[in-house]
């Protein structure tokens, strides 16, 4: 009998974590210029973290949460999203009390029961950032502008859509206008938007369903029933955004699939990921930490997928930095095997990357090895080389040789330029 991983899953196979190292190296790095901290909570949470926090009404507590009870009765949802479990922490060891704003990111898996598709998982990777105790439209800027960094950093083209999803005041005269157009055009919705705009009639605008958008292409736009503070906060967004020369096209139409939402809501999406074409999105959520127990404190923040980020650079050809191998030791018999690897060791030590051979290939076949590895340098020692105590040291990409004292060899290679391509930083700072 064998096993499987479960639909909707992903083993990382060696040949893929170092691209998976780059991506985090750089969401790493930008988080950390923005003086974004990381924060890690549990994979799973009390359930109703995660209902009371996204909404009862939405796709992902509705059909999608990984919920069971555990040995002592307790209902428990592994973690669909993050927002809600760092509000969570946020509350629990009253961050707040620290002074000043918060400002958190995070990278890890998520889960949620939806169907498998390209693009869509069961278990996915996110990177996202929360920014709580702030009101101010600049810090919707700050937390698009990481995304929009980030997105730049690695050459993807992408759309950022913008919108404002209004507030407690203008939100429910708005739902009403909404309702009763909906209302008019109810038997031309389908039966899932139809119930919807009982219950969530701004999903209802959300809808990809072509039917959906064309009963519902002359809806009244939320942007026409802004309170004036949301309306004075939308535009002061799209100040900011104009002055960090971050581009963004308005999509009345934009809702999100989470309840918490606020004011600012937006998301990026790429034409290279087919139907499920959202990088990553996100909004305020002003009413979350007080929904989930806390006193009522502004947030904004975002999250982004990782496999469709992939999914992006892959299409568009984007050059992963190598992690090619420096240096592969030949010993053809065991005297020379053994001080082969005593080199490869004394050469990691140093933060050279080595390799040397343990099944006793033959030459060819160990030279065969290191091509295959892409290694930049090989070193071939045999019974004579023992006896001189000399190297024979070829460089992979010109096929020159030389012959190189054992006493040498180390300095030899720590004197050799660092590969352009290589992303040895990366790996160190991620470790
Ligand atoms: P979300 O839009 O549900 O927002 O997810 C953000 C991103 O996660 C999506 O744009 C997509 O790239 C990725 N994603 C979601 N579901 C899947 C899936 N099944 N398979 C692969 N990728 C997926 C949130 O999760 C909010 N917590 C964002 C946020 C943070 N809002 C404020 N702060």
């Amino acid at each position: 009998m064998t096993f499987k991983s479960i639909k909707g899953t992903k083993d990382l196979l060696p040949d893929e974590s170092g691209r998976w190292l780059h991506l985090e190296a750089v969401i790493r790095e930008v988080m950390t210029a923005y003086r974004y901290a990381e924060i890690r909570t549990p994979t799973f949470e009390e359930t109703a973290v995660f209902s009371r926090g996204i909404g009862e009404e939405t796709d992902i507590v509705g059909k999608e949460m990984y919920t069971f009870t555990d040995k002592g009765g307790s209902s428990l949802t592994l973690r669909p999203e993050m927002t809600a479990s760092v509000v969570r922490a946020y509350i629990q060891h009253s961050l707040a009390e620290q002074g000043g704003v918060t400002k958190v990111y995070y990278i890890g898996p998520m889960y949620r029961q939806e169907r498998p598709q390209a693009g869509r998982l069961r278990q996915f990777h996110q990177f996202g950032a929360e920014c709580i105790g702030a009101a101010a439209p600049a810090c919707d800027a700050d937390i698009i502008a990481i995304a929009a960094d980030i997105y730049a950093r690695l050459g993807i083209r992408c759309t950022l859509k913008l919108n404002s999803v209004g507030d407690p005041v203008c939100r429910p005269k708005y739902r009403e206008v909404l309702q009763a157009y909906l209302a008019g055009v109810h038997d031309r919705l389908t039966l899932e938007s139809q119930r919807r705009a009982e219950t969530n009639p701004m999903r209802v605008l959300d809808s990809k369903a072509p039917q959906d958008i064309d009963a519902t292409m002359d809806a009244p736009s939320i942007l026409d029933h802004l309170s004036d503070e949301s309306r004075a906060h939308f535009d002061a967004v799209r100040a900011c955004l104009d002055d960090f020369g971050i581009p963004y096209v308005i999509d009345p139409r934009l809702v999100r699939g989470l309840d918490y939402y606020t004011k600012t809501a937006f998301e990026f999406v790429s034409t290279d990921l087919g139907s499920q074409d959202a990088l990553g999105g996100g909004g305020r959520y002003d009413g979350l930490t007080e929904q989930l127990g806390g006193k009522a404190t502004p947030a904004v923040g975002f999250a982004a997928g990782m496999e469709r980020l992939l999914m992006v650079l892959e299409k568009s050809g984007y050059t992963f930095p190598s992690d090619a191998l420096s240096v592969y030791i030949v010993g053809l018999d065991e005297r020379s095997r053994r001080w082969s690897h005593v080199q490869a060791v004394r050469l990691r030590r140093e933060g050279i990357p080595a390799e040397c051979d343990f099944t006793g290939r033959s030459l060819k076949a160990q030279m065969r090895e290191a091509n295959k590895r892409g290694a930049r340098h090989v070193v071939i020692v045999g019974e004579e080389e023992m006896a001189s105590q000399r190297a024979i040291v070829k460089t992979m990409e010109t096929g020159e040789q030389q012959s190189i004292e054992f006493a040498s060899l180390l300095s030899y290679f720590l004197r050799l330029p660092v590969s352009p391509n290589s992303d040895a930083s990366a790996y160190v700072s991620t470790h």
